[in-house]
């Protein structure tokens, strides 16, 4: 018979006879003549209880069941006397899968997030994080749905590219190992590029998208991207997955509604589809998480320029770690304090110095500023940055020239100037920032399986 998962049974509308459920033992008390077990699948938050009858053949098996086994149990879904839970099962025999000893790491106590992060393998079979890749999984899908009924097209982007879409130089070099140097007993001989070619590990996946953009008209690239920044902070990571969109014909204030309403939609699903899971975070990681997500997913959110918000900023009286001054790119601090403090909601921050933003952004009609757009949202700070592109051959060069950017490597994007421009925009969401929004969860360690920083490779 089938194993039906936890989720289904503890939602079922009547007895059932007989089940089959498979899972890793929470807990075990013993009563005279019953063991009780809770039995956790990964289906959901919750447990189901197993109720085990000391005449069963394996009883003294049983009665020594660890925390983290794995049994396969097989019995009758009964109503459960106890408070809290719907259904129970009775076992009328329970098959142990896999024990786990004593030195299981996940004792029934509470672990912090630090040591969870030195297990990272095992971490996913507590509630905190079983519940938090649980989001991440429907928070993926519901981003597929979203541009699936919009009508945008699934774009794959390569990992592997020459170009550097930001410009910051924040790139992993790819290179093959030579097989005639290659001895395993001794350190990799990283001889060779990528075949005689200068390659990388992308930093976003935007330039092609503009490219198929200007092709299939709205398109949405989702995938891992990869930042060589050696800094230690709770919102970075090496390797994170992007969202990004690009649309054809559309302008600045088109671009902004789409995060808008992007946004809004993930958030209000996440309330919707993740009731349980969210509880978890409302409830004993973020007391103010419902009222926040409530005020995302209703609010209008706000839209200021930059000088606006460097203005604001100096005369907030408040004192910031790092200085603000026009033409400087803003640090966390000021993104955070501009969103939770002052407007207490997410606002769009437009028109930087064209100094501090890549060549590809739209020059604005002032020559000083371009059309470029991040959303700050409280607790994180920049959740989306994207642009108007620069759909104008000569604008474009001429900009790309100032910033010795001019030649070869960029023949092919500037032919989507060349044949049939168009006014176009898209920007990128960080999939990891989105999840630390919706769950409160604090670093951004703990929303990604396995998270890349400096010093963490293992796993
Ligand atoms: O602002 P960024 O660098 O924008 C781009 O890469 C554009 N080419 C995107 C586009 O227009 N298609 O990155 C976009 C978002 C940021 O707002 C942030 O949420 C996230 O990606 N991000 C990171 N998330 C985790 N760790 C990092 N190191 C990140 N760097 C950027
Ligand atoms: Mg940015």
């Amino acid at each position: 018979q089938d194993r039906i998962k936890i989720d289904k049974l503890l939602a079922s509308e009547k007895p059932i006879d007989c089940v089959v459920a498979k899972g890793w033992v929470r807990t075990r008390r013993d009563s005279k003549d019953f063991s009780f077990m809770e039995l956790n699948d990964g289906s959901c938050l919750k447990n189901i209880q197993i109720v085990a009858d000391s005449k069963l053949e394996n009883y003294s098996e049983i009665s020594s069941l660890t925390t983290g086994s794995a049994i396969s149990v097989t019995g009758k879904l009964v109503p459960s006397p106890g408070k809290g839970q719907k259904w129970e099962i009775h076992a009328d025999v329970v098959e142990i899968v896999g024990i786990a000893p004593e030195d299981y790491p996940l004792q029934k106590k509470r672990h912090s997030d630090e040591f969870l992060r030195t297990i990272a393998h095992l971490r996913a079979r507590t509630n905190k994080y079983g519940a938090a890749f649980r989001i991440r999984s429907e928070m993926a899908w519901a981003v597929h749905n979203f541009y699936r009924e919009k009508g945008f097209r699934y774009l794959h982007t390569p990992i592997i590219t020459g170009s550097d879409c930001e410009g910051a130089g924040e790139m992993f070099k790819v290179t093959t190992l030579d097989p005639a140097n290659f001895n395993k007993n001794e350190k990799m001989d990283c001889s060779s590029d990528f075949f005689g070619q200068e390659a990388n590990l992308t930093v976003s996946g935007q330039l092609s998208a503009e490219m198929f953009a200007l092709a299939l008209g709205d398109v949405y690239t989702f995938g891992p991207t990869f930042r060589a920044e050696n800094s230690n902070t709770s919102r970075h990571v090496a390797e994170f997955w992007m969202l990004e969109p690009e649309m054809a014909f559309c302008d600045l204030e088109g671009n902004m509604d789409h995060g808008e309403e992007l946004l809004k939609y993930l958030v209000r699903h996440a309330m919707d589809v993740c009731t349980e899971d969210l509880d978890l975070f409302a409830n004993f990681v973020d007391k103010g998480l419902k009222p926040l997500l409530n005020s995302l997913a209703e609010d209008k959110y706000e839209r200021i320029n930059y000088n606006d918000a460097v203005d604001l900023l100096q005369k907030s009286g408040k004192k910031f770690e790092y200085k603000v001054e026009k033409g400087i790119d803003l640090q966390s601090e000021h993104e955070r304090f501009l969103a939770e403090e002052y407007f207490k909601k997410p606002l769009f921050l437009i028109n930087y110095p064209k100094t501090i933003k890549p060549f590809y952004m739209r020059v604005n009609d002032d020559g000083e500023t371009v059309a470029a757009m991040d959303l700050l949202v409280p607790r994180i700070g920049e959740i989306i940055g994207g642009s108007q592109r620069e759909e104008r051959l000569n604008v474009l060069e001429e900009r790309m020239g100032q910033m010795n950017l001019a030649g070869e490597p960029y023949w092919w994007y500037m032919d989507s100037r060349k044949f049939g421009s168009v006014p176009h925009s898209g920007f990128g969401m960080g999939f990891e920032r989105l999840l630390m929004l919706i769950t409160g969860i604090t670093n951004i360690r703990d929303v990604i399986p396995f998270p890349r920083t400096p010093g963490s490779i293992e796993f």
